[in-house]
């Protein structure tokens, strides 16, 4: 068993399946939360003592996500989850009346409102890139990226000013070509933003690249990352942080608190913390470093997508032998994602509920209602067989 395996109290009593929903926190970042809010009160909590510690505990792991990023730490902003990362700067960037957002049929309902609001306010178009029904299986054993980009550039109009896109699509499990599509974007004449939604790619997959690339790239590191609830992130371009303005402002968002006093026009932040807010919580910090190094130790990026996708396609195999179960991903995954929709007399939800009486646990996901089931560098054969054999049972 891997030691990371063996710190996830959740895993000791459960078959779980369910890392792109939440992560399991191991002990040792809970521990590591713990001390950290101990010493804040040793120190503090609101004493000049306290500050030092603070500072460095931010900048501690800023330049670790920055690091595990690819990216200069002035790009890195801290916030609470996925939906903040995106939807802060989302709604600084730089419309004018009649602009265009091409978001994929596969975003989040979070994100999708969001846009929405946001061109109801301003006056903009929202257009839909088609990417559900391009997946690994279809004629192809790897989705054909050219799909993707004859997608894009079908619904690219002169006035589109963002494309919104998920580097691993929550519901069907497949990994999008971040980096070609910001290449073509940057040779469009608009030169729309990207803003991409990480909440599936964050510790499951390598994600240099395309954190480099896109504009806004956010992430959390509740899911597949095993960190704390409550604490993500965006990593953002030199141009959103130039051309973007600050959203919801608050006093981290300032260089200083006095330059409010003397009548400053620029008194944010030029780097990334132009959109942070205020207070947040520290201890977090330290129980994501704790993750992130625990995550590390299990081997590298691509040492971890292999062994993932060693598993998946075991999963994958189990499940396509199961008559009356119609797997959404025709070839083998990408990933550690895997839906799938199941002929039965019994409703999605309800299968939910008969595997957790097993201490099972899948979930539904909406629009379209598919059961998904990840697998993750922690997951064990023994999990997986677990699965397929009660999703077997659940159909005959
Ligand atoms: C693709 C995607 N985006 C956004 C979210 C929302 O995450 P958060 O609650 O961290 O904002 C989720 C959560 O499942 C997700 O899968």
């Amino acid at each position: 068993m891997s030691y990371l395996r063996s710190d996830l109290p959740a895993l000791s009593n459960k078959y779980y399946f369910n890392y792109g929903g939440q992560g399991p926190l191991p002990k040792s970042s809970l521990d590591a939360i713990t001390s950290s809010w101990l010493k804040i009160q040793e120190l503090g909590p609101f004493t000049n003592n306290v500050w030092p510690y603070i500072s460095k505990e931010i900048n501690e792991t800023k330049s670790i996500i920055a690091h595990f990023c690819g990216v200069n730490i002035r790009r890195v902003c801290l916030t609470e989850n996925v939906t903040s990362g995106c939807v802060l700067p989302l709604w600084g960037l730089p419309f004018s009346k009649e602009d265009r957002i091409l978001i994929s049929d596969c975003e989040h309902p979070g994100v999708v409102s969001a846009c929405k609001e946001l061109a109801h306010r301003s006056n903009l178009k929202i257009d839909i890139l088609k990417v559900q029904l391009l997946r690994e299986g279809d004629g192809e054993e790897t989705i054909n990226n050219n799909l993707v980009v004859q997608n894009l550039e079908k619904e690219l109009k002169p006035s589109t000013k963002l494309v919104v896109l998920s580097h691993l699509l929550w519901n069907t499990g497949t990994i999008m070509p971040i980096e070609l599509i910001s290449e073509i974007l940057s040779n469009h004449k608009n030169q729309p933003f990207l803003l991409v939604d990480a909440a599936q790619s964050f510790g499951q997959i390598p994600i240099n690249e395309a954190a480099k690339k896109a504009d806004i790239y956010a992430f959390t590191g509740h899911k597949w990352a095993f960190g704390p609830e409550g604490l993500g992130g965006a990593i953002l371009s030199e141009r959103v942080l130039k051309e973007a303005t600050p959203t919801l402002i608050g006093w981290k968002s300032l260089i200083n608190e006095e330059s409010i006093h003397n009548n400053n026009p620029n008194p944010f932040h030029s780097d990334a913390r132009r959109f942070e807010v205020a207070t947040s919580c520290t201890p977090l910090l330290a129980g994501l470093r704790s993750s992130l190094s625990l995550l590390e130790n299990e081997g590298n990026g691509i040492e971890r997508i292999k062994k993932i996708k060693s598993l998946s396609y075991k999963l994958w195999e189990k499940l396509r032998n199961i008559e009356k179960l119609d797997l959404i991903l025709k070839g083998p995954p990408p990933a550690g994602i895997i839906s799938f929709t199941m002929n039965s007399k019994f409703s999605p939800k309800e299968i939910v509920k008969l595997l957790g009486k097993e201490s099972v646990w899948i979930r539904v996901v909406e629009d379209p209602a598919w059961l998904r089931a990840c697998v993750h560098v922690t997951s064990t054969n023994e999990e997986i067989e677990k699965l397929a054999t009660l999703l077997e049972k659940i159909t005959n």
